[in-house]
């Protein structure tokens, strides 16, 4: 048995993020600029090399893997990579396979991704109104993103949605996505915009609304019970008693939670960023493509990798300037 991955802040790697590619087929405005211009496909891990990363990470003592982009179901053989690794989860060496996704090619995916051991699925929905997710993802289309919902649900996943906060733009849906996601045993997880990428973040901070303001506004109608800790991940829960629904605020502005971080993140290139909102990366592709014989020094790297991982980040925006702003895009990273 490898010893497990332990940072130098004593917090265990269990969660290893991965984006399988850049591209996506919206553009949402606080994720990519209108024109993006996307990596040549030779700088991606292939399937292969993304199976080999994945694996000895999971050797290594990574028990959950999401997979993100970009929107990951628009690389092409997606579903081979998914497969692979169900190999993991039938061994027990993985715990959880699961993605973030923005829905579009869900109806298509979703009866292969339950095959596959995939059981939960995040979605990325900011808004039901047409006009408006036509305007935030700059071209996508609500009902294709509804029907795939659907889908996933018909197919056995559980599905959460994540929706970024923003001032005056889903502030009067508060109410109307909560009841939505109710009806549909559908849970929900608010998320605060932050300053990502070169994308005209002066605008995120007029659109910043706080999520302690968001919690106090559904106050106003629900009654609120904080919920222990539960899943390690970023978001705090609580339950709506009315409906007995899970909400999940996901606070990285307000309430940072790299105190109990467990994560990293690989991107489509293979490069290990050790925390969102950082700069600092290793390069795992090299050792990877080097040695195509051997993990050992892929391993190695990884190692030294989590030796480097930061304490936490620095976004603020108390300041009412975007200090600490990461200016890859969020895309690059995968959220
Ligand atoms: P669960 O498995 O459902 O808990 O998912 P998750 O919250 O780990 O993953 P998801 O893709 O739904 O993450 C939602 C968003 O939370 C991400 O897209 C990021 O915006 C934010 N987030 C997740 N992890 C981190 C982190 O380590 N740091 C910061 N600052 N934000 C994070
Ligand atoms: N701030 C907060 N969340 C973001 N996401 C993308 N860009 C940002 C940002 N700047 C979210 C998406 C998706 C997840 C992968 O990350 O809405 O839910
Ligand atoms: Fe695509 Fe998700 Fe970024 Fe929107 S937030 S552009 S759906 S990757």
């Amino acid at each position: 048995m490898e010893t497990p991955l332990i940072d130098p802040f004593a917090r265990p790697i269990s969660y290893l993020r991965v984006s399988v590619t850049d591209r996506c087929d919206f553009r949402c405005v606080y994720c990519m600029s209108e024109n993006m211009s996307f990596l040549p496909k030779k700088e991606l891990l292939t399937l292969e090399e993304l199976d080999r990363m994945c694996s000895t990470f999971v050797r290594l003592g990574v028990e959950k893997l999401r997979i993100t982009g970009g929107e990951p179901l628009v690389r092409r053989d997606i579903m081979k990579f998914f497969y692979s690794m169900t190999r993991h989860l039938d061994a027990g060496t993985l715990k959880e396979l699961t993605l973030t996704t923005n829905g579009s090619q869900l109806e298509r995916f979703a009866e292969d991704l339950y095959a596959a051991g995939v059981r939960r699925v995040n979605v990325s929905l900011d808004t039901l109104d047409e006009q408006k997710f036509a305007d935030v993802t700059r071209w996508g289309r609500l009902p294709q993103v509804l029907r795939g919902i659907d889908a996933a649900q018909r197919a056995g996943l559980r599905v959460k949605i994540n929706a970024v906060a923003l001032k005056g733009f889903n502030e009067d849906e508060l109410f109307s996505i909560t009841d939505w996601c109710a009806d549909r045993d559908i849970d929900l997880t608010w998320i605060e915009v932050m300053p990502m990428g070169d994308i005209g973040n002066e605008d995120r901070i007029g659109q910043y609304w706080k999520l302690d303001d968001l919690r106090a506004d559904l106050a106003q109608r629900y009654t609120i019970t904080d919920l222990p800790e539960s899943t390690g991940g970023p978001a705090r829960y609580v339950r709506l008693e009315e409906t007995g629904q899970k909400i999940g605020f996901i606070t990285p502005l307000t309430h940072n939670f790299c105190e109990s971080c467990n994560r990293v993140r690989l991107t489509c290139t293979g490069e290990l960023f050790m925390c969102l909102g950082q700069e600092d990366n290793a390069d795992l592709r090299a050792p990877l493509r080097n040695h195509p014989g051997t993990d050992a020094p892929l391993e190695e790297a990884i190692r030294a990798a989590i030796a480097r991982k930061p304490k936490g980040h620095d976004f603020d925006y108390s300041r009412q300037t975007v200090d600490g702003r990461v200016s890859r895009h969020m895309s690059h990273t995968g959220g």
